[in-house]
């Protein structure tokens, strides 16, 4: 190699380098919009606050509100019921996770939770847990990931529920607060964010938000459709053998089966990512998480 070709490839690595850096710096998270794949049935009466995939097109989901609060067996494909055990009026459903045959419940303003045989729901025993309050609960298979609505997301052990680590969710240095339904998927942690129409991917290595996921066109879609009377986007399952994702809302009439396309950088709503996906803290005193 001549003294002049090794200074062009001196050269050419530094700008390498330096354009490694800075993507790096640039890309600290990525936002994607989603692609609706398929739209099922679900129960327009279901106040949705924990949903997950089990196999065989089955879903397991967990609804709140005083009254109307269950754990349930839901076939996707046709939104059908298949068993469902009514809570007492003093309950409010909220994260749900299923561990090996056993389904876990949380409950919202309380600091207790229900374990149910995932076969058979009459067979059930209740837990304390030591988050602040009962919002998402997710697994990895072996550890349960809880929120309690604020922006701490807890590891916690199955067997004694008692805390393994905490940690706060931050996006760009911006605390995420009311992090509620969750669901592991791939090795991270993704949280729906209350009220917005944003799902957070979160490393759960350190709290990280190294995604924002943009859901308003299912709102929109909904809307235009002549939906009235559904609340917030709420629910993620994640099909681990089929790789499918599925969200919903509270009292929404269709779950989604939706797929993720990124953003280009210079896409206006990256720029919009801190307004919608991150509330402002507000009284927590009359929410309905
Ligand atoms: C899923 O379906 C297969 C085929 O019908 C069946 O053998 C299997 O037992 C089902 N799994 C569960 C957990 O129901
Ligand atoms: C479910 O569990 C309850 C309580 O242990 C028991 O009485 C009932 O027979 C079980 N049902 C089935 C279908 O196994």
């Amino acid at each position: 190699m001549s003294l002049l070709n090794r200074r062009f490839v001196v050269v050419g690595l530094i700008v390498l380098l330096s354009f490694a850096v800075f993507s790096e710096a640039e890309a600290s998270y990525g936002a994607y919009k989603v692609e609706v794949i398929n739209e099922f049935p679900h129960d327009p009466e279901a106040y949705t606050q924990g949903l997950l995939y089990a196999e065989n097109d089955t879903l397991f989901e967990s609804t709140g509100l005083y009254g109307r609060s269950s754990v349930r067996k839901v076939a996707l494909l046709n939104g059908k019921v298949e068993t469902v055990h009514e809570m007492q009026a003093s309950d409010f459903g909220e994260g749900l996770a299923l561990l090996g045959e056993s389904l876990f419940q949380l409950t919202w303003l309380q600091d207790t939770g229900f374990i149910y045989d995932r076969y058979n729901f009459s067979k059930f025993k209740k837990f304390t847990h030591h988050m602040q309050d009962g919002w998402g609960l997710a697994t990895d298979g072996k550890v349960l990931f809880g929120s309690d609505g604020t922006s701490t997301l807890y590891k916690i052990d199955p067997k004694t529920m008692k805390v393994i680590r905490k940690q706060v969710v931050k996006s760009q240095g911006h605390e995420v607060c009311y992090l509620n339904e969750l669901e592991y998927v791939k090795d991270e942690v993704w949280s729906n964010v209350y009220g917005t129409d944003c799902i957070a991917r979160i490393s759960p290595k350190d709290g990280t938000v190294i995604g924002w996921i943009l859901l308003q066109s299912l709102r929109e879609d909904l809307k235009s459709r002549g939906y009235k009377y559904f609340e917030v986007l709420n629910g993620i399952a994640w099909d681990r053998d089929g790789d499918r994702i599925f969200v919903t809302g509270k009292l929404w009439p269709k779950i989604f089966e939706i797929k993720l396309l990124p953003l280009p950088p210079n896409a206006p709503l990256i720029g919009e990512i801190i307004n919608l996906c991150i509330p402002k803290p507000f009284n927590l005193g009359n929410l309905e998480s």
